[in-house]
């Protein structure tokens, strides 16, 4: 694995830490470390897809189209729940979804081969 890759699984990984341990230490909050972490979780994916394309690595499209509805779905939870969050209108469920389906894009990455 090249340099640039593991920099950006590093990054990834890190971003995937980022939501989860935000929606287990701050049970229900929106945190910057969750808006951020799904927001870098698209971003990483991406240029990770990119290096994979560029290089010999395998692409599965159908898998990557699947993790990027459900990033997007992670993003969307996320930044609706900072947004009600900062009018005083928080909605802790959101968070838990986009912990959840976080997982799952994590399920779908490691055991979709
Ligand atoms: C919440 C969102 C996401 C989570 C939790 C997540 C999780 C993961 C995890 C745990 C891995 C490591 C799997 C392994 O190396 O065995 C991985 C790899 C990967 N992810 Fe994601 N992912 C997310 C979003 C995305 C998105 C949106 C894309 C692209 C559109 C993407 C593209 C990739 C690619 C290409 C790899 C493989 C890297 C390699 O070749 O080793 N991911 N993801």
């Amino acid at each position: 694995m090249d340099a640039l890759k593991v920099v950006f699984v590093v990054l990834h990984l890190l971003g995937l830490l980022a939501i989860v341990g935000s929606v287990v230490v701050r049970r229900g909050v929106p945190t910057p470390w969750l808006v951020w972490g799904a927001r870098a979780q698209i971003i990483t994916g991406l240029v990770l897809v990119g290096i994979n394309e560029a290089g010999d690595g395998d692409v599965n499209h159908t898998k990557i189209g699947v993790k990027l509805l459900v990033a997007l779905a992670v993003a969307a939870c996320a930044e609706i729940a900072a947004g009600r969050e900062r009018r005083g209108q928080g909605e802790p469920r959101l968070v838990h979804a986009a912990g959840a389906l976080a997982i799952i894009n994590a399920l779908i990455a490691t055991l979709w081969t």
